[in-house]
């Protein structure tokens, strides 16, 4: 699906730097360090297409990647913690917002969850926009490698109690490794069927 088909386009900063809405696109939002630019490499089978790192707040504009020619795969900056300037923080939250309220041709969000912390406050807040924005989205826990599996059964009752009062979120979560590789031929397929 993805081998060879995703490049780079472009870093985006501001609304009107969005490439023309000429086709769908899937994003990928969380928490800053949750993993995920480390989840679009693992899906990618690239090993630094999306920079990832383990400083927290490492991507910190809109990032487009092609998939193939049918649509864009959207890297989105963390939101929760920053290691930056208050201004420079709040520029980057008003644009996510933005950018997760209003682009007509965003088909699916994926929300990433660290599988270590569960869903926060500030998770909940962005869902809640999805749902008014009528995006749907799907809930990924990531670094699933990083747990115990009684730790996981309990991460991953909170996280479905939580997504029951979001409309807009698929009942089912991908469990997910970029490290390991889980999950990540099911979100490949998720994705392939997007429209
Ligand atoms: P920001 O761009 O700062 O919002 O972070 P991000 O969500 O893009 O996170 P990133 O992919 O940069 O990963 C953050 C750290 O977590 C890096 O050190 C990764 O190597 C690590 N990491 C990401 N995914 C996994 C995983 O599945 N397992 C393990 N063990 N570590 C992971
Ligand atoms: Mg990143």
């Amino acid at each position: 699906l993805f081998a060879g088909e995703t490049e780079f386009v472009k870093g985006v900063v501001a609304m009107d730097g969005l490439p023309p809405a000429d086709r769908m696109e899937v994003c990928f939002a969380g928490r800053s360090n949750v993993g995920k630019s480390s989840l679009i490499n693992a899906l990618t089978g690239t090993r630094n297409l999306a920079r990832a790192s383990n400083t927290p707040g490492r991507t910190q504009e809109i990032n487009y990647f092609t998939l193939g020619d049918r649509g864009y795969l959207v890297d989105l900056p963390g939101y929760g913690y920053a290691n930056a300037p208050l201004p420079v923080v709040e520029k980057w939250q008003r644009l996510l917002r933005q950018y997760l309220s209003g682009r007509q041709t965003l088909r699916r969000a994926f929300v990433l969850i660290d599988a270590r912390h569960g869903v926060k406050k500030v998770d909940e807040e962005i869902m809640s926009l999805l749902d008014s924005a009528a995006v749907t989205f799907e809930v990924v826990l990531t670094k699933i490698d990083k747990v115990r599996r009684s730790d996981l059964d309990r991460a991953l009752d909170v996280t479905r109690s939580a997504l029951s009062k979001h409309p807009a979120a698929y009942p089912e979560l991908v469990l997910t490794s970029s490290e390991k590789g889980d999950g990540i031929a099911t979100l490949r397929s998720i994705i392939a069927g997007i429209e």
